[in-house]
């Protein structure tokens, strides 16, 4: 890219590179590149998330990082006016990808495994607002536990039963160690965990990791922690084996049942009450996930 077309390029604005990962000198010259503008070259990732497009591809030479750009778009042009104005809003007060990258270091530190953030910015593309960018290091996975859960692994059905089964447990060990450091995620699906090819499972999709508030073991707290699970898309008998494993002994029918109503939609009372009176379109997820 000239000099010349490069300086006509509207600006980066908040930049910020993780300066103690090895390729931070890579990562630099990519972004000061602005190779990153042009997505045509990178494979775009799916994901059912209107509001960011996510692409996979491989830092020029000579590092050659596996890397994924996530770009939050600041008025996603799929809402309606209104819908789309407050996304500007939070968009505007709350860089996602700032987000994100506090959510991935809060993660990092508390032990559990998760990708590794490079740079976050935010930059005009085309519209008038300022998309955000996060990029960080790919983790070598072949499946999510969602393949485990449609039986796209290409396993056998009883092999992929009982892989699931296994996962199921790790991932309870994983969200128990979460909720004891006082951390929550918010968006506990199955889509948001990868296994990774060294055999572990990794937490990915940060933007909403926060510190609890209410931090003291305890019933408050435990209510609570369950309503970080309100969105674990697995079928009742492996959501039963997670609450068992995840609770251990202080595993009864109450916290069943909080876990339930969380689920069933109590976090979020008028949208629940507007599905029940037919104002709102029926949820997309299916019954028994
Ligand atoms: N670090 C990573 N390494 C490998 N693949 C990744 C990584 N981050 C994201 N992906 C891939 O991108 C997909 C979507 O990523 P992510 O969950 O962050 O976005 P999303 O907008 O929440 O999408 P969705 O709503 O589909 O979960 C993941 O399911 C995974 O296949
Ligand atoms: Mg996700």
């Amino acid at each position: 890219m000239s000099s010349s077309r490069t300086s006509r390029l509207p600006p980066i604005h908040r930049l910020l590179i993780i300066q103690d990962q090895p390729e931070a000198d890579a990562v630099r010259a990519f972004i000061m590149s602005g190779r990153w503008r042009d997505t045509q070259e990178f494979t775009p990732v799916s994901t059912r998330n209107f509001r960011y497009t996510i692409y996979s591809f491989l830092l020029p030479p000579p590092s050659r990082l596996p890397c994924i750009l996530k770009v939050a778009h600041a008025a996603p042009a799929a809402l309606r006016p209104l819908r789309r104005l407050n996304a500007l809003l939070s968009h505007w007060l709350r860089d996602p990808s700032r987000r994100a990258l506090r959510g991935a270091h809060y993660l990092a530190a508390a032990g559990l495994p998760t990708y590794r953030p490079l740079a976050c910015w935010q930059a005009r593309r085309d519209s008038r607002w300022r998309d955000s960018f996060l990029l960080y290091a790919q983790i070598p996975a072949r499946h999510s536990l969602r393949d485990y859960l449609l039986g796209v692994t290409g396993l056998p059905p009883d092999e992929n039963a009982r892989a699931l089964e296994n996962l199921t447990g790790q991932l309870a060990d994983r969200v128990a160690a979460l909720h004891r450091q006082g951390l929550r995620h918010n968006d506990l699906a199955c889509g948001n965990w990868l296994e990774g090819d060294d055999g572990q499972i990794y937490l990915i999709d940060t933007d909403h990791v926060h510190r609890a508030r209410w931090r003291i073991a305890g019933g408050v707290k435990q209510f609570y922690d369950l309503k970080d699970l309100r969105r674990l898309d697995l079928p009742t008998p492996l959501r039963r084996l997670f609450l068992h494993r995840y609770l251990g002994g202080r595993n009864t029918a109450f916290w069943w049942r909080v876990h339930q109503f969380w689920r069933q939609g109590a976090s979020r009372p008028w949208r629940w009450l507007r599905r029940r009176l037919h104002l709102r379109a029926p949820s997309q997820r299916q019954p028994d996930l």
